[in-house]
């Protein structure tokens, strides 16, 4: 199943709550919150208690993206904050086995992500523990940045590597996710469009997403 998930860091900061009505009543299957730790990522946001303070106010599923170097120090804290997906990127952690199992018997789902310079090839012995795969179509750290096209020739040969070993890993991409080329990703094999200013940058959140889901 195709689904939208907005990027709610993209909203506005001082009505937050007000962004997740508006997203919830435009039909937003996931709520997608990208937490940057400054060293990792040039940019810092939010942490564990951002998250809970979310949890209280949604019944959506919230898909945590960690941005953060050694992300194992923090997946419990997330985990008990409400995330329901918990994506870690390939690049920050170096026992992503381990962390990832960890993800699993914390009882949320595990995700993992790869920055654009990294192949998929890299995901190949993690492929089988996970539940996603994050594709980012623009170097993380900010909202607003290019869609970065060769991301799509990488959710293809994602797409197929997990049709050859019969998974069903769901694919993620996150980054530049608009109107105009949310058909292309989804053609490519994703299935969950994270969008921050392709959703919060419009003036109609219930268009954008109603024609979002029609084109994919
Ligand atoms: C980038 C974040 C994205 C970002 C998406 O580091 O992971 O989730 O907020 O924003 P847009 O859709 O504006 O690129
Ligand atoms: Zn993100």
């Amino acid at each position: 199943m195709k689904q939208i998930a907005p990027s709610i860091l993209s909203g506005d900061l001082l009505n937050l709550s007000r962004e997740i009505e508006l997203i919830e009543e435009a039909g937003a299957d996931l709520i997608h919150i990208d937490i940057m730790d400054g060293i990792f990522v040039p940019n810092i946001t939010a942490g564990w208690n951002f998250v809970e303070a979310i949890n209280e106010k949604t019944s959506l599923p919230l898909d945590v993206h960690l941005m953060v170097d050694r992300p194992e120090r923090y997946i419990e804290d997330f985990i008990k904050a409400g995330a329901d997906i918990l994506t870690i990127h390939q690049e920050a952690c170096i026992h992503l086995n381990r962390t990832v199992e960890r993800i699993r018997e914390l009882e949320a789902s595990p995700g993992v992500a790869i920055n654009p310079s990294t192949p998929v090839a890299a995901l190949e012995d993690i492929l089988d523990y996970i539940d996603m795969v994050l594709i980012m179509s623009v170097n993380p750290g900010f909202s607003g940045q290019e869609f970065i096209y060769a991301s799509l020739f990488k959710a293809e040969k994602l797409f197929r590597m997990i049709n050859e070993i019969e998974l069903e890993t769901i694919i993620e991409i996150d980054g530049g996710i608009k109107v105009s080329n949310i058909a292309e990703a989804s053609n490519s094999g994703c299935d969950i469009f994270v969008s921050g200013s392709g959703i919060f940058g419009t003036e109609n959140y219930s268009e954008t997403i109603n024609e979002m889901k029609r084109r994919v």
